[in-house]
């Protein structure tokens, strides 16, 4: 075999997201689309807004030059104003065309600011549990990656982030509304994370950058609001994506925002927008740059996966599950009723119920569903869930059987 080496071994360790939604194709055709309870995937099931099909189709219909041509690396110049008025709006800070650089969604995104940041060795803290991705996209450019556990809230744990720093720190990520908790970082948590990194920074006299990552900054419940990192910090960079805004992941599109006043800003702008076109994206979709500049307002209606939300949690905590209740995004982190979290995810196989297990986050004890499916995937997939924790229950032996058993 004559692939990579580094690629190998990622193949062999291969996403145990993906390895469920595999086994969610072979139960679904021996069982039926309707008796298989999918939690497996975060693909977005509640439909992109009205708005997006009517920017599609006044899109398509214009008369525009070069309409599917090549767009400039950064992304078309009134994308890029609109997004960077938008949070100029919501921050108060001074955004221009300039700090925006438009991507192939928060993954592309992802890439193209690591890319343009690490040399081979540097470290990148990431909060456990984390997206699945993140590991690749890190060792994608030879950086290091430094694990950090959340506290028992998911909150990030200051004190250890501090502890893990050091002269190779090149960045921390972030993810909040938080794939896979729904945890929301509060005002406070970033306000003191911001003091870290910049205490650390004049230590150490070199920058740390803070990336957050953001794909459900709108997709919050209970008028919970995300705070803002540019606000708090100004080495930071946004990874956001309309992937879940808008419900299009497979369309690809994203952008990334940069400080005004961050570290060397022009000349990160220069190397995010070369990363751009020399890790192959070229530019961010041309169709869909020209659709987002007018939906810069516009995202699915939240509360459908609100309810799901409450579907949900109400029926796992009643069969005796426990979990903290997501504050947004739609995944749901439930502790595993057994120490095993493989075993217990197998034990749920049986009752026709893919969920992830923790483990494939870096957090064992624990496993992930994806309620972004049906109401009527959730509903019935209660009983199962209920049975599942029935099962590993202590058995009570009755006093014949105690007696009988001690004879
Ligand atoms: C936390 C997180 N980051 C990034 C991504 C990638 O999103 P995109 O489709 O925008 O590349 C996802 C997708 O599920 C995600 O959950």
């Amino acid at each position: 075999m004559s692939i990579s080496k580094k690629i190998k071994a990622s193949l062999s360790g291969s996403s145990m997201i993906r390895k469920m939604f595999e086994e969610g194709i072979a139960l679904k055709k021996k069982h039926g689309e309707d008796k298989v309870y999918d939690f497996s995937l975060g693909n977005p099931n509640v439909d992109h807004p009205e708005a997006f099909k009517r920017e599609l189709i006044k899109v398509a219909d214009q008369e525009i030059k070069l309409k599917h041509g090549y767009t400039p690396n950064a992304g078309y110049p009134e994308t890029r104003l609109a997004v960077a008025r938008k949070i100029s709006r919501t921050t108060g800070l001074k955004m221009t065309a300039d700090h925006i650089v438009m991507s192939c969604g928060a993954g592309g995104a992802l890439n193209v600011i690591l890319k343009a940041l690490l040399d081979p060795g540097d470290e990148v803290i990431i909060l456990t549990p984390f997206f699945v991705e993140y590991p690749f996209y890190i060792e994608n450019y030879d950086g290091v990656v430094k694990y950090v556990s959340t506290r028992p809230d998911f909150s990030p744990d200051i004190a250890a982030i501090g502890r893990a720093i050091t002269r190779k720190t090149k960045a921390v990520i972030i993810n909040s509304p938080n794939n896979p908790t729904g945890k929301v970082y509060s005002q406070k948590s970033i306000k003191d994370l911001a003091r870290l990194f910049r205490k650390k920074g004049r230590e150490r006299k070199r920058p740390i950058y803070l990336i957050a990552d953001e794909p459900y900054s709108e997709i919050v419940f209970d008028g919970v609001k995300v705070p803002s990192i540019l606000k708090a910090y100004s080495n930071s960079i946004i990874a956001y994506s309309y992937s879940k805004t808008l419900s299009l992941p497979g369309e690809r599109i994203g952008y990334i925002a940069v400080h005004p006043r961050i570290h060397e800003a022009d000349d990160l702008m220069a190397a995010l927008i070369l990363c751009t076109r020399i890790l192959g994206f070229v530019n961010a979709p041309a169709l869909m740059q020209r659709i987002v500049t007018h939906l810069q307002n516009v995202s699915v209606d939240v509360k459908i996966y609100q309810k799901k939300r409450d579907l949900l949690c109400g029926g796992l905590a009643a069969a005796g599950y426990e979990f903290a209740r997501p504050e947004g995004a739609f995944y749901l982190f439930v502790k595993s009723p057994i120490p095993d979290d493989a075993a217990f995810v197998h034990r749920l196989l049986q009752e026709n119920i893919l969920v992830v297990p923790g483990r494939g986050f870096g957090c064992p004890g624990y496993f992930r569903i994806a309620f972004c499916v049906e109401d009527s995937t959730i509903v019935n997939s209660l009983e199962g869930f209920a049975r599942a924790i029935q099962d590993c229950r202590p058995k009570k032996v009755s006093r014949r059987a105690r007696l009988g058993s001690s004879a």
